[in-house]
């Protein structure tokens, strides 16, 4: 029965796990007590950096099921033959707090979805948003560091972030979604999901088009008022990850309707929008939602620091049949992920169970590197089809060979390099439109939210975003100055 006994790490049963080993019966402590010594060392070592953004979140496993062949648009293995089925990981977060900050703060949430495809891990690393604050990433790092603390105060900084915003009209159109009802989310459950981006399908004939992703929550919208999202700040921090595990446990699997918008890949040459700034939506009556499947979320994670805080999504998890977009956003984004976590989790992030393919194998020359081995039981990662052959081509009857079948259509691309402004691209006309969209009621929430941390902010500041609200719907100006004077 020795599987009942507690061990060191090395798997030798330890005879006393209550009582340091001391001489004499009142201490000092031997430093011959390994397993004291080996508890102590690896406790301190328990916290790995949590991410930089989006350090809260919920984790849930679940099934995507195809309910839509859209194989004219992409050789997607997912995305083709309806019924099929695929497994998902999804990943709920809030932005800019820390680990522990409260689930109901005001903030965009993160909605990342891992596909496990036949063909390798499909990422859509999204918000509950469609749209986003910036057009440009080398803006975003100055952008999040308005959204947490105060380096001197380390407190967060209404001044810093309206004053940001002041200065960066791009942002117009996401700082009145979020300051809007759909602000706070009552829970993970009752929210959309947007990949937000756009991307590129690719089919057989190699044709290409842009295509933006859409889940829509069966589970319909609710959202908590500021005075509601407050109470529950108090009353449960954690409060969607409460609700998210109780639904799981109860059999209540939420589930949320995959649609896509398809574009032409010409048609992005003339149509009225660049369909390449992420600060703006395709109207529907442009590109209609096309129907593609279901997902539902059905199993909670069996060790919440193994698969959820290690889970390591990336933008640039992409499949044959799916692209990348000239959206500069995007773009830096193809980066940004994957280098975060060879530095948060380490080099070889891509073993752990939930990060390596689960439907296929990963099959190449890469080798080594920090607690390099065979940690997914999918498959061992690091063999490749020859574990002996560490470079390719090689001579072996095993040797690895080119995909060709899966090569994407090439893209032509023109123009000049240069540092392009960021500035004057109509910033204004979609925030106007949401605004216009929005009952007397929730125009009225929209602007008490608005005050709540713009009247804390210096005046000049005030009177630039009455500008830029201002110049989205004159009336949207009017009433937050007037807001503002009381
Ligand atoms: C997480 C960078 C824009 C959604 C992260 C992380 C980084 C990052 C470094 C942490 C990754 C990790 O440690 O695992 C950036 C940069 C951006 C950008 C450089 C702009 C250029 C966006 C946008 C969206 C987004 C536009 C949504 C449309 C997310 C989500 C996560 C995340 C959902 C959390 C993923 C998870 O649950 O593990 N971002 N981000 N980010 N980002 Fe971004």
């Amino acid at each position: 029965m020795t599987q009942h006994y507690i061990t060191s790490q090395n798997g030798a049963p330890v005879a006393d796990d209550q009582n340091s080993l001391s001489a004499g019966e009142r201490g000092p402590l031997l430093l011959q007590d390994f397993h004291l010594i080996e508890k102590l060392a690896h406790f301190n070592r328990e916290r790995i950096p949590e991410r930089v953004v989006h350090a809260k979140g919920t984790g849930v496993y679940g099934t995507f099921t195809l309910t839509n062949d859209i194989s004219r648009y992409t050789i997607a293995d997912h995305f083709n033959g309806v019924g099929k089925q695929t497994e998902v990981f999804v990943r709920f977060s809030t932005v800019g707090g820390e680990m522990g900050s409260a689930d109901a703060e005001r903030d965009p949430r993160g909605f990342a979805v891992r596909f496990y495809t036949t063909r390798g891990n499909h990422d859509i690393v999204g918000n509950n948003t469609p749209t986003f604050f910036l057009r440009d990433g080398i803006k975003f790092p100055d952008f999040i560091h308005t959204q947490k603390r105060n380096p001197h105060t380390n407190l967060k900084d209404p001044q810093a972030m309206w004053d940001f915003w002041a200065l960066n009209p791009e942002a117009m159109h996401q700082v009145t979604v979020l300051m809007s009802d759909r602000g706070i989310p009552a829970n993970y459950r009752q929210m959309h999901g947007y990949g937000s981006h756009t991307y590129s399908f690719w089919n057989a004939k190699g044709e290409r088009f842009w295509v933006k992703f859409h889940f829509k929550s069966e589970q319909g919208i609710a959202n908590l008022t500021e005075e509601q999202a407050a109470k529950m700040k108090g009353i449960d921090p954690d409060h969607a990850q409460r609700d998210m595990v109780a639904a799981i446990s109860d059999g209540h699997f939420p589930r949320w309707k995959l649609q896509v918008q398809i574009m032409p890949e010409a048609d992005a040459n003339h149509y009225r929008i660049n369909p390449f700034d992420l600060t703006k939506v395709w109207p529907h009556q442009d590109y209609p939602l096309i129907e593609v499947g279901v997902m539902e979320l059905n199993r909670l994670p069996q060790n919440y620091f193994a698969e959820v805080e290690q889970a390591a999504f990336a933008p640039s998890n992409m499949v044959p049949g799916v692209g990348a977009s000239p959206d500069k956003m995007l773009q830096a984004r193809l980066f940004a992920y994957a280098d975060a976590q060879r530095y948060r989790v380490g080099a070889n992030y891509n073993q752990l169970l939930v990060n390596c393919p689960h439907a296929t194998t990963a099959n190449h020359h890469q080798r080594a590197g920090a607690m390099a081995g065979t940690q997914c039981p999918y498959h061992h990662s690091q063999t490749g089809a020859d574990s002996s052959a560490n470079y390719g081509p090689n001579s072996s009857a095993n040797s690895l060979q080119d995909a060709t079948e899966f090569r994407e259509p090439p893209l032509r691309l023109e123009g000049e390099a240069a540092r392009y402004s960021r500035y004057d691209q109509d910033d204004y006309t979609q925030a106007g439109n949401l605004y216009r969209l929005f009952s007397e009621a929730e125009k009225a929430r929209l602007v008490s939210n608005i005050c709540g941390t713009l009247s804390q902010v210096s005046r000049d500041v005030q009177l630039q975003m009455v500008a830029h609200f201002t110049k989205a719907d004159a009336d949207y100006g009017a009433r937050v100055m007037a807001a503002l004077a009381k």
